[in-house]
């Protein structure tokens, strides 16, 4: 049977992913001239390089319209499954991720859509389950956000659907609190007949139990790499426990120079000097409910920069030797992998690629390409 998903199962100790591309600015909310441009030439072009060289995952962002600001950071956005679709005909071992929101697509349609998606990729399709959270989209679609609990309920309901179609089982009725369907079916089933891999990263208790029950992959989210081992070490003994296997996963931004100064001047020029911090305002308030009552002084303010330089995620800053040393502590720490995105990730893969893979490969946390 072919395999799934074959790069997210490979020997790789520490996977590595592109998150954002799909984006205008990416993830970074910055004013900088040389900020990303999710052109489908460039998306092309990096998924391409990002295949080449090796490594696991695209993942998009699912997002349907801008932060604001000066720059409306993510104004423009792909949508992420015709995006992966595009990205996995031309590529050749690389996963590309649908980032799905439950409450916006219905399942017979997301299934079908995910399926043809697959099947261009040959099993390299992967889908990201969104339960929903950004409140100024629902408002623009017209659509009920749930209360944050029935939010998960949903979301499993909307999972068994498009399994159990994906399964070949069928026709069959489906009576939920949600959905009530009659004689469902979808044909064809996903790529060698076996449904594609499937991340979550529900940030709550309910999202991380939701991700502990369905998931392959949880992306969790961690301050610094160290305070997430026993978190970690409980979400896979939990998913154990189930029957399953789950690896978990945090999001990280990267600036990658010869010297610690041009990384660390680049990296004060791009947030310090050039932020958009009203559209990374907009965007931390929507994520964090009642950010400035829970968070305070320093603490405030290095999260507020973090939202600035790849959405909230970890700040990996430095030259190569500390830039593959931080990669070491997130492995360490017992992440699986982690998704990064740069200011400009054409411009600044290639130095990536060239510098610190080879160091993860000889701290063996990485194998060379074959
Ligand atoms: C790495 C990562 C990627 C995410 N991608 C998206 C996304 O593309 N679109 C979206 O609406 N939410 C996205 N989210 C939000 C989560 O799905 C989730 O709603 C959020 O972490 C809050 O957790 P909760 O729903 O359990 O409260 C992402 C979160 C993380 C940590």
């Amino acid at each position: 049977m072919a395999q799934r998903n074959p790069s997210m199962f490979n020997r790789n100790r520490l996977k590595l992913g592109l998150f954002g591309p799909n984006c205008s600015s990416g993830e970074a909310a910055t004013k900088v001239p040389e900020r990303w441009v999710t052109s489908w030439e460039n998306n092309i072009k990096l998924a391409q390089l990002a295949d080449e060289v090796g490594i696991e995952c695209m993942v998009p962002i699912g997002r349907w319209k801008g932060y604001g600001g000066e720059t409306n950071f993510e104004g423009e956005t792909w949508e992420t499954i015709t995006w992966a679709a595009g990205l996995l005909a031309h590529t050749k071992k690389i996963s590309a991720f649908g980032t799905v929101h439950v409450p916006l697509f219905h399942p017979i349609v997301a299934a079908k859509q995910m399926v043809t998606a697959d099947h261009m990729g040959q099993g390299r399709f992967g889908l990201n389950i969104v339960c929903g959270w950004n409140p100024d989209e629902f408002e623009m679609f017209g659509v009920e956000r749930r209360d944050h609990e029935l939010r998960y309920e949903y979301g499993q309901e909307w999972w068994d659907i498009v399994r159990k179609i994906w399964s070949g089982e069928g026709p069959f009725d489906y009576q939920g609190k949600y959905f009530k369907l009659k004689n469902v079916e979808g044909s064809p089933r996903p790529y060698g007949g076996q449904r594609p891999a499937m991340m979550n990263a529900g940030g709550s208790e309910t999202g991380r139990q939701f991700a502990i029950r369905n998931a392959d992959f949880h992306f969790d989210h961690f301050a610094v790499p160290e305070q997430g081992t026993e978190k970690i070490k409980e979400t896979k003994r939990l998913a154990r426990e189930l029957g399953h296997e789950i690896a978990v996963f945090n999001a990280g931004y990267v600036v990658c120079r010869p010297t610690e100064k041009e990384a660390k001047d680049y990296e004060h020029y791009f947030i310090d000097e050039n932020a958009d911090w009203a559209a990374a305002d907009h965007l931390m308030e929507m994520l964090v409910p009642n950010m400035h009552e829970n968070f305070q002084g320093e603490v405030f303010s290095e999260l507020r920069r973090r939202f600035v330089g790849g959405y909230g995620g970890l700040p990996i800053i430095g030259n190569p030797d500390q830039v593959a040393q931080m990669f070491k502590r997130i492995h360490d720490a017992g992440l699986d992998g982690i998704i990064i995105s740069f200011v400009n990730y054409l411009d600044e893969l290639p130095y990536f690629a060239q510098e610190v893979l080879p160091r993860l490969e000889r701290m063996g946390i990485r194998e060379p390409v074959r």
